[in-house]
C-alpha cells in the first residue's frame, strides 16, 4: 500500500455522552427543564475520529467496547462518518462508558459527569493483532500508559524495518493529571498536553508548559499545548510557535473542542504541514466547533 493510502489510527475511549443543553446552569436539588436532550458518540479518541473523517481523512478507532443496546448506537454512528473499526475488542461481561453531560449555550460551558465501571483498556496483546501496514500514524489517548508505551514500542520496532516513507508517526494526548501518564511525554513523535495537567504543574500558560515540559520528550518531537480562548503553542526542533484562538461569534457548546483540535493538528501534518499551520488550522478547526452543537458543522 503506498503511504498516500494509508488510514490514521486513534485507540483511547469510546462513550455514551448523554447531552442535557441548558440556558442556565441549574441550581442543586431543583428540577429544570432542558432545552433538549442527546446521544451523542463521545470519548476522545472516537470524537478526534468523527473529526478526522469529516475534514477528509481516512480514520480507524481502536478501543473497548461493552455488547448491548448502547454498543449498537456507537457502531451505527462510527459507520455514519465512515469510521474503520477493525480493532474493537468487546467485552462481554463489562458495561459501556457513559457521561451525562450539561452542556450550557450561554456560555459554551460543559459539565462532565463520567462513569465507566469495569471497561478494560485496550492491551498491547491485542494491539499485537493490529496490521500495522494500513497505518500512516497511530494516535494515543493517554490511559493505561505503561501498556500504552509497550504498543509504542511495537510500532517503533516496526519502523525500524520499513523505509521511511512507509514509518508511523506517533502522537500521544496527555490530558488527566496521572502520574502514570506523565511517561507518555517521552514517547510521541507528537506530544498533546492539555491544561490541566499543565496547571498541576504550576505553568499558567500553553507557552509556560511547552518550554517547561520540553526536557520530557524525546530529540526532534513537537510537544503541544491548547488553552482554550488563548489559543495554542508548541515546541519543538524549530522552536516556539503559537496561535491565538479563533473564537465563534458565539460560545455554544465546548465539549471536545481538545479533541477537535488534536484531530486537525493531527490532519494538518499528515497532510505535510508545517508546524504552525497544523497549530493554526487546529485553533480555528476547534474555534469553529465552540460555535455549535457537536462536530457536523466544521466544514
Ligand atoms: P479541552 O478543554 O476540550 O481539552 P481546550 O480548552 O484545551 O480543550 O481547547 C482546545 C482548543 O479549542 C483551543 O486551543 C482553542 O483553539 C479552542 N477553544 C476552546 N475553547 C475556546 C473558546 N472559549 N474560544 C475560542 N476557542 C476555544
Ligand atoms: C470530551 C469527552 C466526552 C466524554 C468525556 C470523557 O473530550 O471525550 O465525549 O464524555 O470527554 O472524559
Amino acid at each position: 500500500m503506498t503511504a498516500k493510502g494509508k488510514q490514521i489510527l486513534c485507540i483511547g475511549l469510546v462513550c455514551l455522552d448523554i447531552i442535557n443543553v441548558v440556558d442556565t446552569f441549574p441550581v442543586e436539588d431543583t428540577d429544570t427543564r432542558c432545552i433538549s436532550q442527546k446521544w451523542q458518540r463521545g470519548g476522545n479518541a472516537s470524537n478526534s475520529c468523527t473529526v478526522l473523517s469529516l475534514l477528509g481523512a481516512s480514520c480507524g478507532f481502536m478501543g473497548s467496547l461493552a455488547p448491548g443496546r448502547i454498543s449498537d448506537f456507537i457502531y451505527d454512528d462510527l459507520r455514519r462518518y465512515g469510521i474503520a473499526v477493525p480493532n474493537v475488542i468487546v467485552h462481554a461481561e463489562s458495561s459501556f462508558p457513559a457521561s451525562i453531560i450539561i452542556s450550557n449555550i450561554s456560555n459554551g460551558s460543559r459539565t462532565i459527569l463520567h462513569t465507566n465501571r469495569n471497561l478494560p483498556n485496550v492491551t498491547s496483546e491485542d494491539f499485537r493483532k493490529v496490521d500495522l501496514s494500513q497505518y500512516k500514524w497511530i494516535h494515543w489517548e493517554g490511559r493505561n500508559a505503561s501498556e500504552q508505551v509497550a504498543m509504542i514500542q511495537q510500532v517503533v520496532q516496526y519502523n525500524a524495518n520499513v523505509s521511511a516513507e512507509q514509518r508511523i508517526t506517533i502522537s500521544v494526548e496527555i490530558e488527566k493529571t496521572r502520574e502514570e501518564l506523565y511517561q507518555l511525554f517521552g514517547h510521541g513523535d507528537v506530544v498533546f498536553v492539555g491544561k490541566d495537567v499543565a496547571r498541576h504543574f504550576g505553568f499558567n500558560s500553553a507557552s509556560e508548559a511547552v518550554k517547561g515540559f520540553y526536557s520530557r520528550v524525546k530529540p526532534g518531537a513537537h510537544l503541544i499545548c491548547a488553552w482554550a480562548e488563548e489559543g495554542a503553542d508548541t515546541m519543538g526542533p524549530d522552536g516556539l510557535f503559537h496561535s491565538n484562538a479563533f473564537p465563534p461569534k458565539k460560545l455554544v457548546d465546548t465539549l471536545g473542542a481538545g479533541d477537535t483540535f488534536n484531530a486537525a493538528v493531527i490532519f494538518e501534518l499528515h497532510n505535510g504541514k508545517s508546524i504552525q499551520e497544523a497549530l493554526t488550522f487546529g485553533c480555528q478547526i476547534a474555534g469553529k466547533k465552540c460555535g455549535f452543537q457537536g462536530y457536523d458543522g466544521i466544514v
